[in-house]
């Protein structure tokens, strides 16, 4: 796996991928650069057999992700915006969405605009205590650019994805709590422990079925998400994980993925 990055750190702790955006200075703003190496970094991770999940976080203890990086936006036009948008969606956002492995986010800090919507992709959110999520970009002029009104009103509704972005307030990690915005919060120093614990439970798990799974819970948000399930489900009765989780279970012995 390649681990030469700038704007990244990738580190692999048995069968847990942990890339942490690297730009503490800037509240590890998401650049170009830094979206480019994500893009590489986590599709490597994905194909590498020996990892099971990723967990995606920030350098230090302020951020998670501060949005995109406003720095690259004065000279931006709508074909720019447009671009960014697609580019940042296909080769990041979308990736991550329908990761065939566990993606959760570890939030320990601030995860504002393009940083709540990197988070909103991944299947799972643990916030630290001190996390403060946003969508502020109708403040810059703007609406979230990466997902944002889509995934954020799927995960907690209509009311309460509108007050979010329409105010552009920031919420604590508690009341993130109680919206269904992330699943749990953990003090900051277990933040790494609690997300690697999660994973390594799924891990447990046949890693088709936690695929398929993925897949068809996505696809609940499609009209042919019902479709999805049923296939998906075939699909898994014709797998030698399928074969050894029944054996397993009738022979009363852990199963052995
Ligand atoms: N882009 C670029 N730089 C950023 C940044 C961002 N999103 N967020 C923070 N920074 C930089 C600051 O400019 C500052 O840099 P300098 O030290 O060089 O001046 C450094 O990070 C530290 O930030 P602050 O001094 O502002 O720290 P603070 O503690 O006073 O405030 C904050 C923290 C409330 C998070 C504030 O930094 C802030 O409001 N950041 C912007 C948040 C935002 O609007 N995000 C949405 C971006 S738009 C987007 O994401 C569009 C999309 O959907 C695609």
């Amino acid at each position: 796996m390649n681990t030469d990055y700038h704007n990244i750190i990738v580190n692999q702790d048995t069968s847990t991928c942990i890339i942490s955006i690297n730009r503490e200075k800037k509240l590890n703003a998401l650049n170009r650069d830094t979206l480019d190496e994500l893009h590489h970094a986590i599709i490597d991770a994905l194909k590498e057999e020996s990892i099971r999940g990723i967990i995606l976080t920030g350098v230090g203890e302020k951020a998670f992700v501060a949005g995109a990086d406003i720095a690259e936006f004065p000279a931006f036009d709508s074909i720019a915006g447009k671009e960014l948008s697609l580019e940042g969606q296909s080769k990041v956002f979308d990736v991550i969405h329908q990761a065939g492995k566990p993606i959760i986010a570890a939030i320990n800090g601030f995860a504002l605009g393009g940083g709540l919507e990197l988070a909103l992709a991944c299947h799972v959110r643990v916030a630290a205590q001190n996390a403060q999520l946003g969508l502020p970009e109708v403040s810059l002029g703007l609406i979230p650019g990466y997902g944002g009104t889509q995934r954020l009103t799927q995960l907690v509704g209509r009311g309460h994805a509108l007050e979010i972005i329409l105010t552009g307030d920031r919420i604590d990690a508690e009341k993130a709590l109680s919206i269904g915005l992330v699943n749990y919060v953990v003090p900051l120093s277990e933040l790494l422990i609690k997300s690697k614990n999660l994973l390594s439970k799924i891990s447990k798990n046949s890693p088709r079925a936690v695929s398929a799974a993925i897949r068809a819970v996505n696809a609940s948000q499609t009209t042919e998400g019902y479709e999805v399930e049923m296939n998906e489900f075939a699909n898994l009765f014709g797998t030698e994980e399928f074969k050894e989780g029944v054996h397993a279970f009738l022979e009363k012995r852990k199963p052995n993925f």
